[in-house]
């Protein structure tokens, strides 16, 4: 009853904001995001009687970080979303700071959702705190009982384990039990991963430390996932405190994967190298989901951590990434946007076969609510690309350019407006000299699909409404073999 009237309370104080915020210029169009107010990290993406469930960190009284509820959104297409009331609200002892990030699962027919329950023990909320494992459940996957017999998991183990960061629990079922994977730090503070096991997802067993970081691999492991993709094992998680190496490793937190075998008795993980899921700037806590077609899909927080973010002031902040469907190559992962999005698509614009040098703008191709198709063949070229989101009168622009000479991409949101700036670099090998690069605008962001998923690279951008010029240039004679633009409409 008390958590009803919570429930309701986050309910209307997101409503009161509703039609400002849908007005807002910044607001997304076809992104999922909060109807007002603050959200971070997915939860609980799930597919649950015919529909897809994603949840997400959500505070509904203010567009800053502080008492997590879990918003919740669902979808039959993953591109047209509907907003549902909050799933969780903090109230109990053992969550009464905040319902922190987890996942769903289905059993019985129920959807469960297990997530982490935080409880500040004094002001210091890196040392003075007391996470648990929590359950909640749902018959029809929109209003969710805590179960009684909650906390499920009452403390980390011993050992060499930090017994307060301990939360983010992604559960999944293999050969009929129940697994759980935690996020973790060791008591010297470098990152890991804890996995759990149980036969009714009420009784759990820890059964090990999966992996754990050696090197620069920083001191906290958040969000972790593990999953099968082509007959390998995946371990996705967001370490945070990595520091930067070269190119690498330039936003606070990162998000990635490795790729190995699991041990499901030693509860061991053997794997090789940390990769990035994507190269941008505001990409973190991805979680990843199977559906009915057998897709794994992965969404992400569109945003960063002590990232300045200024729809705050307009009364909202924080957005998904496009749901990509990961491939496994080799040892690498590709991301590719769901082909749902397609769905969005409206007046296509083509054009093709073009060579140019020096500076050139297409007739119809500008916006700030599109999709671009780009295929260039960049003979000898030592700079070209694309200026996105271009105000000349107010000197803005979001920049695109690969450096032929060196092999590297750059993204460069220093001139996008308001915001954070900044410059981030990825090495990429072409073949045959062409450069695919498929591009995602959306009022205040931009995602990059490289050379068809090998590389993302996500922003968030915050320009004028006048800044919609699209420009490509090059400082040697390239030719556009194609350029595709789509308008996307509002989801
Ligand atoms: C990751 C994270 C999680 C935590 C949640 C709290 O962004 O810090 O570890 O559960 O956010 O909102």
């Amino acid at each position: 009853m008390i958590e009803k009237q919570r429930i309701n309370e986050a309910e209307k104080a997101v409503k009161v904001l509703q039609e400002e915020v849908y007005q807002h210029e910044w607001r997304l169009h076809y992104h999922v995001a909060p109807v007002a107010n603050w959200m971070n990290d997915p939860n609980g993406f799930c597919y649950f009687k015919g529909e897809y469930h994603l949840f997400y960190q959500h505070h509904p009284f203010a567009p800053k970080w502080d008492s997590m509820y879990w918003g919740h959104v669902k979808s039959k297409d993953l591109v047209n979303w509907e907003h549902l009331p909050p799933a969780l609200a903090p109230g109990e002892a053992y969550d009464k700071d905040g319902c922190f990030s987890g996942s769903a699962i289905e059993k019985d027919d129920k959807l469960y959702l297990m997530y982490t329950g935080n409880v500040w023990t004094g002001e210091n909320y890196d040392e003075e705190l007391k996470q648990v494992q929590a359950l909640a459940v749902s018959e029809d996957g929109i209003s969710f009982e805590k179960l009684s017999e909650n906390p499920v998991i009452t403390e980390a183990p011993k050992g060499d384990i930090h017994p307060f960061h301990f939360r983010d629990p992604k559960v999944w079922k293999h050969d009929n039990l129940y697994y759980v994977v935690l996020g973790s730090k060791t008591l010297q503070n470098t990152g890991q991963v804890l996995m759990y096991r149980s036969k009714d997802l009420i009784h759990w067993e820890f059964v090990n430390i999966l992996a754990k970081g050696e090197g620069n691999f920083g001191y906290m492991w958040e969000c972790p996932d593990l999953f099968t993709l082509n007959n390998k094992e995946v371990l996705v998680m967001s370490p945070q405190g990595v520091k930067p190496e070269g190119n690498l490793y330039h936003n606070l937190h990162q998000a990635g994967y490795v790729i190995g075998d699991v041990d499901y008795e030693k509860g061991i993980l053997s794997h090789g190298d940390f990769q990035l899921l994507d190269y941008g700037f505001d990409y973190y806590a991805p979680q990843t989901m199977i559906d009915p077609e057998g897709r794994r899909i992965a969404i992400a927080w569109m945003d960063m951590w002590e990232s300045e973010m200024p729809t705050q002031a307009h009364g909202y902040t924080g957005a998904m990434t496009l749901p990509r469907e990961l491939e496994l190559r080799g040892d690498k992962i590709y991301c590719h946007p769901v082909k749902e999005i397609e769905k969005l698509r409206q007046a296509e614009v083509i054009h093709e076969q073009i060579t140019f040098s020096g500076e050139t703008s297409l007739e119809g191709i500008a916006g700030d609510s599109i999709e671009l198709d780009l295929s260039l063949r960049v003979h000898h070229s030592s700079a070209c690309g694309i200026r996105l989101r271009v105000d000349e009168d107010a000197g803005e622009e979001t920049v695109i350019t690969y450096y032929g000479d060196k092999g590297i991409l750059e993204l460069d949101r220093n001139e996008s407006g308001k915001g954070p700036g900044g410059v981030r670099k990825t090495h990429l090998q072409l073949q045959d000299h062409m450069l695919h690069l498929r591009i995602f605008i959306d009022k205040s962001s931009v995602e990059v699909f490289v050379n068809h998923g090998e590389q993302v690279l996500t922003a968030r951008i915050y320009p004028g409404k006048k800044s919609t010029n699209i420009r490509l240039f090059s400082d040697e004679e390239i030719e556009i073999v194609q350029l595709k633009k789509w308008d996307l409409k509002r989801s």
